[in-house]
């Protein structure tokens, strides 16, 4: 058995992972990726935290049982609920949570000013609070829950006069405020044209893809897990039906 040949899996509740993989594919083009959404459940960001815990852990046994080498949570909402039960169950895997890319716009903007968009339960849960202490003393944060945005991008309406709508109570009072706005959710990459005509071209979008990229290179080198093949990628999604999979292949395009 050759552990290096084995997926890496990336889970996400739905196509907002992607965003994701973009960046891991650049970064890693010769790895075996293993896509896999939870649309059928999705939205996570509007639930209880204990049944994001319980649908991210079904996800990642079902993820463990395929043999995979590491498991990239390219989702937020999930990483804040249950990536320490994760890490607890699986001591011997190697793990990565996306998180909001604070420390990116910190790091850019010192003493600014900076919104992060996310999920109610990404904003509301523990994991967000200590990272905000951290980043406190260096810019000020600005809290922006988009509930309903993520529905909008599984339909494949990220860039929509629907998500215009949705966003522009939420945004129009900061255009031309904010230095950077932070995308804390994987999902809100593929509503990035739209933000950014909300907020004004000066404001910067970033998001948590390249970093948690970097960093899943880097665990495998670690651990001398790279894999010199040919870039092979499946796509699974627990809703099963052709159109998620088309626009999974659409937005990894976009
Ligand atoms: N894509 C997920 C994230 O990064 C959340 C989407 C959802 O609410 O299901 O937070």
């Amino acid at each position: 058995m050759n552990a290096k040949t084995d997926y890496i899996a990336v889970f996400d509740s739905g196509v907002g992972g992607i965003s994701v993989l973009r960046h891991l594919r650049t970064e890693l083009p010769k790895e075996r990726f293993l896509y896999f959404g939870d649309s059928a459940n999705a939205p996570y960001g509007t639930r209880p935290t204990e049944q994001i815990r319980q649908l991210t852990m079904a996800a990642a046994e079902m993820l463990m049982n395929r043999g995979c080498k590491a498991l990239v949570v390219a989702c937020n909402t999930a990483t804040a609920a249950a990536i320490e039960e994760l890490r607890r169950c699986y001591p011997h895997k190697i793990i990565i949570g996306i998180e909001p890319a604070l420390k990116i716009a910190s790091d850019r903007f010192p003493g600014g000013t900076v919104g992060v968009m996310a999920t109610p339960a990404t904003l509301r849960e523990e994991k967000f609070a200590r990272l905000l202490h951290r980043f406190a003393d260096h810019c000020e944060v600005v809290k922006l829950p988009a509930a309903g945005l993520v529905e909008l991008v599984e339909a494949g309406k990220g860039n929509s006069p629907e998500a215009e709508d949705l966003l522009r109570p939420l945004l129009e009072p900061y255009r031309d405020q904010l230095d950077a706005v932070v995308l804390g959710c994987t999902h809100y990459p593929f509503a990035g044209q739209t933000i950014s005509r909300l907020l004004g071209e000066n404001t910067v979008l970033l998001d948590g893809g390249p970093g948690t990229a970097r960093e899943t290179r880097r665990r495998l080198a670690e651990a001398d897990l790279l894999h010199e093949g040919s870039g092979e990628l499946l796509i699974e999604n627990s809703a099963n039906c052709p159109e998620i999979t088309a626009l999974c292949r659409a937005l990894l395009e976009e």
